[in-house]
């Protein structure tokens, strides 16, 4: 009785990266009562030195631990025979039909260090917390950060030809820098990089998402254009700061999206203004109107300011989001309100994009 109690229960716990219950993945093998509210709970991973085996440990053993009755659940561990990880891989990829996301956004910038990524991650996290299903692909293939933003440096399962996504924080995730050591600089040219992102769109295994982000870099070039060839209908979340100076290198990529007829859901501020703690009042260290500018010139809307919050630098810096780690903070507060604002966009004109050539320039510098 207790037994199948505990079994029920550690059944419905869900496999981190798999995204499936364990007893859909046919996890779960023995269960056994002892005396004295005292389980045993057998556990097949489907892989051999699988990352996630110490969170399944830890899982199991609370959810066994909460059934009326049980006072101490031991876990053991083992591995599955390939023809088992064939089925539970099966019944993972190929039982849960993937759709496409209902919406894409490329968050991009004119130039370089104006918080894409910081913005990308929150936009994810915010989003995922208001029910949605988030992926988010680092598209910056040299300067990747979402590793770093998120706290996790392992790489991706590979299940029957497909990767599977990292989760944290609630988020699929892919970057090359979960397959590199964190200090190899990458060395690739276009059509390798072309390789990569067709392999983080296409040889993924994104599920069924809502909604997918994807963390630009800088500028108008190579990447940037493999992205709108292999994702047309991603629509562009412009980043920019208030620097009126700075608007002719951000107004690069608003010429870009116009060009290619790539949709636009709107403009991002950042670092609108610096929230500090020792000031009186909010300072204007960047200036003022450039997001508002940027959006004319686009002829978008802006969808948040976010202020310069020592709280959003902190976060990003212990691998844990803002709206993750400081919800009530300014800057989570403003992104927030920014992911809200995100409504899913159609490409103006149906087609796929004009003016991507094999040719490819070079990125812009940084
Ligand atoms: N609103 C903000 N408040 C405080 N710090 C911020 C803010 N936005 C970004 N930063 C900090 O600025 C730095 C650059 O941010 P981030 O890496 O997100 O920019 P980026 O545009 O993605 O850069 P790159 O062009 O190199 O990819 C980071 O250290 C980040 O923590
Ligand atoms: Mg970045």
């Amino acid at each position: 009785m207790l037994a199948s109690q505990v079994r029920s229960a550690v059944g419905d716990v869900v496999d981190p990266e798999l995204r499936c219950q364990l007893a859909e993945l046919g996890m779960v093998r023995h269960v056994g009562a002892g005396r004295r509210g005292r389980v045993r709970v057998d556990i097949a991973l489907t892989t051999p030195n699988c990352p996630m085996s110490e969170q399944i440990r830890h899982d199991v053993a609370a959810a066994a631990e909460r059934v009326a009755g049980v006072k101490r659940c031991e876990v053991r561990l083992s591995t599955m025979s390939p023809d088992e990880r064939d089925l539970a891989a099966r019944y993972a990829i190929e039982g849960r039909a993937p759709s496409d996301p209902r919406a894409i956004y490329a968050v991009a910038s004119g130039k370089g260090g104006v918080g894409k990524s910081s913005i990308a991650a929150n936009l994810a996290v915010a989003l995922a917390r208001q029910g949605r299903r988030v992926g988010l692909i680092d598209a910056d293939v040299w300067g990747y950060s979402v590793p770093q933003l998120f706290g996790v440096h392992r790489a991706p399962v590979a299940m029957n030809g497909r990767m599977i996504p990292v989760h944290a924080h609630g988020i699929a995730l892919m970057s090359l820098g979960f397959f590199v050591g964190s200090n190899e600089p990458i060395v690739w040219r276009g059509p390798m990089l072309h390789k990569a992102l067709t392999q983080f769109v296409t040889d993924t295994f994104w599920g069924d998402l809502d909604v997918l982000i994807l963390d630009l870099p800088p500028g108008t070039g190579d990447v940037t254009l493999s992205v709108l060839e292999l994702l047309p209908d991603a629509a562009l979340v412009a980043v920019t700061t208030p620097q009126l100076a700075a608007r002719s290198v951000a107004s690069r990529v608003g010429a870009l999206a116009k060009q290619v007829r790539m949709p636009v859901a709107g403009v991002i501020e950042n670092m609108s203004e610096l929230v500090c703690p020792h000031c009186a009042q909010p300072s204007r260290l960047f200036g003022a109107g450039g997001g508002e500018q940027l959006a004319t010139e686009i002829g978008c809307q802006v969808l948040g300011q976010i202020p310069l919050d020592v709280e959003l630098r902190e976060s990003g810096d212990r691998g844990v989001p803002v709206v993750v780690a400081r919800p009530e903070s300014a800057s989570a507060l403003a992104l927030c309100r920014a992911a809200a604002q995100l409504r899913p966009v159609r490409r103006p004109l149906a087609g796929r994009p004009l003016g991507l050539t094999p040719n490819h320039p070079k990125e812009d510098a940084r």
